[in-house]
């Protein structure tokens, strides 16, 4: 008893042994998947000298204690409620040195500063580093609704963590200012659903691309959507070609409406100008008709 006092008292103390006593854990920030179980790393010194029963070893996030092992077993009546039933070291491994602390199914509340402290009867020291949950987001979903003037788009994501970015091209330009991005976060898991929408007004044969980020797991997802327009290029010239062909049929179907009413015009007047021979008023008239319908055939 006197022992486990002793021990604690050292660990809990910055004070160390130092007598080349040194532990081993993590110099970078480990990442664990949500709903995964995560392994902490830490491995202490053992030599010939070293002796099991005198070993204690101490997991602890903040002040908070995870796991507590010595006299060779694990003691877990001071454990935070939070870690209950979800914590085991590596009972076969620890004559090899390896104080590593397996916790089951992380969540998001799992985040935080762990430090791991060995005491042993060759020395003692404890070492902190940071670990953080991320999640994958889900293969994104495509919802196309038709609207009167084009088409909405919407794509969703969700389960993932931390907040992803996003980013649309289409034909390689960016166009991400031109969308509506949505971020929900799960109030019992804490995980993100994220959708983004885009209305698409002038459809066009154009390649789209969606393009989700999820920084701290390097996850990358990127779909590329074709767009196809209904409405053909050919279709369209070859309209505007038809409405020109039309309007110059019109309007040579004037010309010669306005040559036929003249030459009517110009005949009626002969025949008149036949029979009324003596009439020099008209026959005046018609001579002045002719130029007329001359200039109108050329
Ligand atoms: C400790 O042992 C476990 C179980 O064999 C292993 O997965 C882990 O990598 C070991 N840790 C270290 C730091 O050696
Ligand atoms: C832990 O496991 C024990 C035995 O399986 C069970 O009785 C207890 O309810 C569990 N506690 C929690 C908090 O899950
Ligand atoms: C998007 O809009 C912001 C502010 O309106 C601007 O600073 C940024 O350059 C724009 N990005 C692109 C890719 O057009
Ligand atoms: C897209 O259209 C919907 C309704 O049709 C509108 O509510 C929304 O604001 C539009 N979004 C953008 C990004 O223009
Ligand atoms: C375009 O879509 C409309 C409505 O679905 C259809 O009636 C028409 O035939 C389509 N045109 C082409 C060129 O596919
Ligand atoms: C778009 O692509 C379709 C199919 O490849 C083609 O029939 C159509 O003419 C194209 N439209 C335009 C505007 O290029």
């Amino acid at each position: 008893m006197n022992l486990k006092v002793l021990c604690l008292a050292l660990i809990l103390s910055e004070a160390t042994c130092r007598t080349g006593f040194e532990i081993t854990v993590p110099r970078d920030t480990v990442t664990g998947f949500y709903s995964e179980d995560l392994i902490l790393p830490c491995t202490f010194p053992v030599d010939s000298s070293w002796d099991l029963r005198s070993t204690v070893i101490t997991w602890q996030r903040g002040l908070d204690v995870i796991h507590s092992f010595y006299y060779n077993q694990d003691q877990l009546e001071r454990q935070n409620q939070h870690y209950v039933n979800r914590t085991s070291l590596f009972s076969q491994e620890i004559a090899q040195g390896n104080a590593s602390l397996k916790l089951d199914k992380v969540t998001l509340h799992d985040a935080g500063v762990y430090t791991c402290s060995v005491s042993t009867n060759t020395g003692s020291q404890k070492k902190s580093f940071g670990v953080k949950i991320a999640a994958f987001y889900s293969e994104p979903r495509l919802h196309f609704s038709l609207l009167t003037d084009g088409v909405n788009l919407l794509v969703t994501s969700d389960g993932g963590y931390p907040s992803p970015t996003l980013q649309w091209l289409m034909e390689n330009s960016d166009i991400t200012n031109q969308t509506q991005t949505h971020l929900m976060q799960d109030t019992h898991t804490g995980l993100y659903v994220v959708s983004s929408l885009i209305n698409l007004t002038e459809v066009t044969n154009s390649s789209l691309t969606f393009i989700l980020h999820n920084k701290p797991l390097g996850q990358d997802i990127r779909r590329e959507i074709q767009l196809f327009s209904n409405k053909s290029e050919k279709q369209e010239e070859s309209a505007n070609r038809y409405h020109g062909l039309f309007i110059l049929i019109s309007v040579i179907l004037l010309l010669l409406l306005i040559v036929m009413s003249a030459l009517f015009v110009f005949i009626t007047r002969r025949r008149k100008e036949q029979t009324k021979l003596n009439d020099f008023e008209e026959v005046e008239q018609a001579e002045i008709q002719v130029p007329n319908g001359k200039t109108t055939c050329l």
